[in-house]
């Protein structure tokens, strides 16, 4: 049996393990300084006015559909190709989810397809709030032209850049490009912090309310009331807000992980160059879209059915039986019951998202990856192909 290769493995190395045991030591453990530096660095390095840590990105595009007024009787508009927490965040508000499809060529929402929907939507009596476009694998979507739709029609943009840090493009980072931006930072994600997330906004307004909402509705930061020289007990609850704040334990793994970003981010792109380089010339793969500032999060290669004798799925499961651990990114909501029942979702209303889905296997990809690793899996792809070419 061939050495077992994993899917995804976090980058984690003394720092932050010094960083952790500082502050379990340090008889402060919840939110507090640590976070409150995370989110000062962060904000710094992408360029963004306020920065908010959270449990989860979840949570953050919850906070974020929230800020922008999308509760019940309004909806959020996005793809049924992302996970499915990009639209549950916002049914846990009450708010629904309209979708439209991807691109041809690309994992990004089609701004054609949103212009239609938004089209339809001021028919409706304007119930959209805000667009959602998902950076899917690192790869920044079409921010200049979903812009430019995003006003003309009046609606809000919230990116959710959960698998975008640090993307960075000639219009800035990916998560400052639109009104809000939610990032990520899960165990596979390209910065961690275990679990955790990151909003980020430079509209005054949002920040006040996501902060507000972050911690039960509490109408001001209360982090210090028990550190400060004159401790001041006293708060208001203005609305009912939700508990999502990080812990300094968190927060002191992500402020290491983001001095490390860049260094991760060139280590990713080496595996990635690696694999383009070995699969481009073979006809029976496409390579993933590799667009401006990719962070590669994830890499999505695309097998060509119509060349093999075998599906999608059946390479998927001998990749894997020769050791290879894989994922399929993502499962459209058009194919999961809830969002079926829901909305009676079905798939040849989303052709480029059925499509991109039935040919997408999504191969190892982490920093300490070796080349040795990477070349035990192009190898594995490379013959699987041969064997079963058409
Ligand atoms: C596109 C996308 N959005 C949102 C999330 C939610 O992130 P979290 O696990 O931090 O809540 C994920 C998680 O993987 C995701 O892939």
């Amino acid at each position: 049996m061939p050495q077992k290769i994993n899917f995804s493995v976090a980058s984690i190395g003394k720092e932050e393990e010094e960083a952790v045991l500082r502050v379990l030591r340090s008889g402060w453990l919840t939110t507090g300084k640590e976070t409150m530096a995370f989110e000062n660095e962060f904000a710094q390095k992408i360029g963004a006015e306020h920065a908010l840590a959270v449990n989860s990105a979840t949570s953050g595009l919850m906070l974020a559909y929230d800020a922008v007024g999308a509760k019940e009787g309004y909806k959020i508009l996005t793809t049924p190709y992302t996970f499915a927490s990009t639209a549950l965040a916002a049914r846990h508000l009450g708010a629904h989810i309209e979708y439209a499809d991807i691109e041809k060529d690309s994992y990004s929402i089609s701004p054609k397809a949103v212009e239609q929907k938004l089209e339809q939507d001021s028919k409706n009596g304007r119930k959209i709030k805000a667009i959602v476009p998902v950076h899917i694998a690192g790869n920044v979507c079409n921010m200049k032209e979903l812009k430019a739709i995003a006003e003309h029609y009046d609606v809000k943009i919230i990116e959710d850049a959960a698998h975008a840090f640090p993307s960075k493009t000639a219009l800035g980072f990916a998560g400052t490009l639109g009104d809000i931006g939610v990032f990520s930072f899960y165990a596979t994600k390209t910065i961690t912090t275990a679990e955790g997330g990151m909003i980020t906004t430079n509209n005054d307004e949002y920040a006040k309310r996501m902060q507000v909402m972050r911690l039960h509705g509490i109408d001001r930061p209360i982090w210090d009331r028990y550190t400060k020289d004159k401790a001041s007990w006293e708060y208001d609850v203005v609305d009912a807000g939700y508990k999502c704040n990080l812990p300094d334990v968190l927060g002191a793994i992500g402020r290491e992980q983001l001095k490390k970003a860049d260094m991760l981010f060139e280590k990713r792109s080496r595996i990635v160059h690696r694999y383009n380089e070995a699969f481009k010339d073979a006809d029976f793969l496409t390579l993933p879209p590799d667009g401006e500032g990719n962070a590669w999060h994830l890499y999505l290669l695309r097998i060509k059915p119509e060349m093999l004798t075998i599906s999608r799925n059946e390479f998927g499961s001998l990749l894997q039986d020769q050791g290879i651990c894989i994922s399929m990114h993502f499962i459209p909501h058009f194919r999961m019951t809830y969002f079926k029942n829901e909305y009676g979702l079905k798939a040849e209303d989303f052709p480029n998202a059925q499509e991109h889905f039935e040919r997408t296997i999504t191969l190892p990809l982490w920093p300490d990856m070796t080349d040795e690793m990477a070349d035990q899996v192009i190898d594995t792809v490379l013959s699987i192909g041969k064997a079963h070419h058409a």
